[in-house]
């Protein structure tokens, strides 16, 4: 079939399995073009289809030849109907690994239960028998709780009180004003249930139950920070008490995998475009200006590059692991720097309909919108026929 993105809100209900696959080959060829990594040699990675659980994947295979495991959540193509983005990346990384001789199987289903955790355990038992690094990079909007049966749904609002700022229609490009209403206590508790840390410590005992982890294993989760602007609906509203949450679970799996010697770790990484951050009010406008400002200072990174960047410069380093007073890993190093975010600060006030392509990013944050789901992507013939129905090699 010919596939056209068919955009709906904050998604694209098509995806282009062609354009998947350069991007993964893409992201592939930029961690090879760094050289190899003194890296982990077997790892779990959850949420592994899409956005920084991918460029884990990528990098621990092709930057440090590791065998890789992937569990995600994707949808399969059906009858007239393309798979997920998370689906045909899949495919393609299972392809690139297979002729690269590298091992990689996946899993896909969902994380937050029992059955694929007991699922992952055995594949692990079976062919790796241990992992020495956990990457957990789930971003989803709803869990079901393997414990209580309750399904938990997050939120993304400002705690106390209503919340004003501008906003972005990524698409139209017209700057408004949005208000959020604060949340209940209800929401934090589902939000933290969702996006805190009780899925990676129910994922890490499991694994240490089982003895399936290495001597010095590690595990690392992502988070994010960010600026004063967007403090009241992300670090200071519900998703920030769910990364307050994860912080501090790191703390918790740590002194769990003190028999093994391991630690666990918490990365904060950059903004950027991806499935999760584009449904995050004000954030894609702020996006907009930040990529402005980090293309021109020449320190903009996208996924592939800022997890490179924590394998080879953080992770894998001789000695300790660089941290913040908090214990925190930090690559948004280069989005945080003062003269970054003072330009931001200083033209937010103004930034309007008018000028946001002058003072903005907008025409880089659709590109890689559209690039998500694998539109857009360069050499690609999209006028062409293509099989939208790609099976993904080694699914267990
Ligand atoms: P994403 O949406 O690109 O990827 C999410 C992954 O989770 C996909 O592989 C998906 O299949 C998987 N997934 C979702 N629900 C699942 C389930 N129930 N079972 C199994 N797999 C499931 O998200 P992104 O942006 O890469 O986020 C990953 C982590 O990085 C999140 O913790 C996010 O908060 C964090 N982060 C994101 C930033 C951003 O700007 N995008 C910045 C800093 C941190």
């Amino acid at each position: 079939m010919i596939i056209e993105p068919k955009i709906r809100g904050f998604i694209c209900l098509t995806a282009h399995p062609v354009g998947c696959a350069k991007n993964v080959r893409n992201q592939i060829n930029y961690v090879k073009s760094k050289g190899l990594i003194q890296g982990p040699k077997k790892v779990l990675v959850i949420g592994a289809s899409t956005g920084f659980g991918l460029a884990s994947r990528i990098t621990s295979a092709f930057g440090a030849n590791a065998s890789t495991i992937g569990v995600f959540f994707e949808k399969a193509p059906q009858e007239g109907k393309t798979a997920s983005p998370g689906w045909y990346n899949s495919a393609a990384f299972q392809q690139e690994a297979h002729q690269a001789r590298l091992y990689a199987k996946s899993i896909n289903g969902d994380a937050f239960s029992d059955e694929i955790k007991r699922k992952t355990i055995e594949l692990i038992k079976a062919d790796l028998g241990k992992i020495d690094l956990v990457i957990y990079s789930l971003a989803s909007p709803v869990r079901n709780h393997p414990v209580t049966g309750v399904t938990h749904r997050s939120v993304l609002k400002p705690i106390g009180q209503t919340f004003t700022n501008k906003t972005v229609d990524f698409h139209s490009g017209i700057v408004s004003d949005i208000s959020i209403d604060p949340c209940s206590d209800e929401d934090i508790n589902n939000t933290v249930a969702v996006m805190g840390g009780e899925d990676w410590e129910m994922w890490m005992d499991a694994l240490i139950k089982a003895d399936v982890l290495a001597p010095n294993a590690m595990s690392v989760a992502y988070s994010y920070i960010g600026p004063a602007l967007t403090e009241s609906v992300y670090r200071k509203g519900t998703i920030g008490r769910a990364k307050d949450h994860l912080e501090a679970t790191a703390f918790t799996i740590t002194e769990k995998l003190k028999p093994v010697g391991g630690k666990a770790f918490v990365s904060v990484n950059k903004a950027l475009v991806t499935q999760a951050s584009s449904a995050i009010p004000v954030i894609p406008l702020y996006i907009s200006l930040l990529y402005k400002e980090m293309k021109k200072k020449g320190v903009h990174e996208g996924c592939i590059e800022q997890i490179q960047r924590l394998f080879s410069e953080r992770l894998y380093v001789n000695g300790d692991i660089p941290t913040d007073e908090k214990g925190r890993i930090r690559i948004d190093d280069f989005e945080m720097r003062p003269d970054v975010q003072q330009q931001i600060a200083e033209v937010w006030g103004s930034v309007s309909t008018e000028n946001l392509s002058e003072i903005g990013d907008l025409v880089g944050y659709k590109k890689d919108f559209l690039s998500l789901f694998g539109f857009g992507v360069g050499e690609i013939d999209y006028e062409k026929n293509v099989n939208e129905n790609v099976e993904i090699a080694n699914l267990v």
